[in-house]
């Protein structure tokens, strides 16, 4: 019977996926009007300054129910005023969709937001793992000086709803207060 080699390889200290087709998306500033709480300093960036970015594997096509999705997000650290650089966020537009999320390297949040719009957030550090409950929205913000990378496995039917984060936000914003970062009311 063959053994082969592995489908690919994830190097766990930095995300980095390597030997299989991988796909991403970059998120610059321009990308990211309306995202960041403070407009004048948000002004002020270079427009194609990088904020994150994404090296995904799908395996499947997008919709196909029962498979998984696996992806490193990559996110510079930087702030817009006190706000720290982050992902838009977003639920599953198949809201009971979970995910796992893993953290490879740097430090940050993970921001959370049910439907009646209670937020709260867990700490990211190597190793920190993630269950993403159904109905709840998520982001990723680096509070680090370094890039911020981590893994995420999601149902490949789960969508991605960014329109309800666009219209209504996250009720919560994490800031760095006196150097410390703070999940604070929006
Ligand atoms: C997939 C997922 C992550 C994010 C990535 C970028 O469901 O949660 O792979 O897509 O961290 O964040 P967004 O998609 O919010 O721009
Ligand atoms: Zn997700």
């Amino acid at each position: 019977m063959e053994i082969s080699a592995p489908q690919f390889v994830t190097d766990w200290k930095t995300g980095v996926v390597t030997g299989t087709e991988v796909q991403g998306v970059e998120r610059r500033v321009s990308d990211l009007g309306g995202v960041f709480a403070d407009e004048g300093a948000f002004s002020q960036l270079r427009p194609d300054r990088l904020v994150y970015r994404t090296a995904c594997v799908f395996p499947v096509p997008e919709g196909t129910e029962g498979g998984v999705f696996w992806g490193t997000t990559f996110i510079e650290p930087g702030t817009v005023g006190a706000e720290y650089f982050m992902t838009k966020g977003h639920f599953h537009a198949k809201a009971d969709r979970m995910e796992a999320y893993f953290t490879f390297g740097g430090t940050g949040l993970l921001v959370l937001m049910d439907t009646a719009r209670n937020c709260w957030a867990e700490e990211m550090t190597p190793g920190s793992t993630h269950l993403i409950p159904p109905y709840t929205a998520h982001r990723t913000v680096n509070t680090g000086d370094d890039v911020f990378s981590f893994g995420a496995c999601w149902p490949s039917d789960a969508g991605h709803d960014y329109d309800s984060i666009a219209e209504s936000g996250f009720s919560a914003r994490a800031l760095r207060v006196d150097g410390i970062p703070r999940l604070v009311p929006a």
